[in-house]
């Protein structure tokens, strides 16, 4: 059983990081295989609308974010993590996102075999965590139709700024280990 974490904080030891991992980690503990990604660490281009992958089976660019996709194809369950910039999630996870066309049949259709698991992640600095629920739901609901990736779980730790602070909310943690088994199960 593989697990991926997908990262768009900039922050490798920020509070989207820290849940991310923790959620991997307890994956881990139940068997899976993990690996998690920086996308702030890698070089890559956004979807350039070539079509490409519509008349081929893969994306024509061939960066730093192949591995990722690769990736991605295989596993069994994807922990993605965003903190909120502009009420969105970051750029590098739009830019990810984007280039997740090449998973997808010219009618839209997932070319990924579908009934793979997702966690979402997610910090932000407003204190209410339901303000930015129409993010997480387009979010999912971009994973389901075009993916046909099924969120499990999705964990957001509200009112942090400060790097890595959420370690120390144990209830967070605490739902991150669960997220992490439920996507083994
Ligand atoms: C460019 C930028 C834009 C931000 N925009 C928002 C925002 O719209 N709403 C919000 O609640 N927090 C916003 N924040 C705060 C971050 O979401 C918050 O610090 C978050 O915990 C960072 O996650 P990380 O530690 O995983 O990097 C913004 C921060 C930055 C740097």
């Amino acid at each position: 059983m593989k697990a991926i974490g997908i990262i768009g904080s900039p922050r490798m030891n920020g509070n989207t990081a820290t849940l991310v991992r923790q959620t991997l980690e307890s994956a881990s503990e139940a068997g899976a295989d993990t690996e998690v990604y920086y996308l702030n660490e890698l070089e890559f281009k956004g979807c350039q609308g070539c079509g490409y992958c519509k008349i081929h089976t893969k994306c024509k660019l061939q960066d730093d974010l192949s591995k990722v996709l690769d990736s991605l194809v295989k596993a069994d369950a994807i922990v993605f993590g965003s903190p909120i910039y502009f009420s969105q999630f970051t750029g590098q996870m739009r830019l990810f996102l984007d280039r997740c066309y090449s998973l997808i049949n010219p009618d839209f259709s997932p070319r990924v075999t579908p009934g793979k698991k997702a966690v979402l992640v997610g910090s932000h600095g407003a204190p209410d965590p339901n303000i930015y629920k129409a993010v997480y739901d387009e979010f999912s609901g971009n994973i389901k139709n075009f993916m046909g990736i099924e969120t499990v779980d999705t964990i957001i730790a509200a009112g942090y700024t400060e790097p890595g602070s959420v370690k120390n909310n144990t209830e967070l943690i605490t739902r991150a280990k669960t997220a992490g088994l439920k996507l083994t199960e």
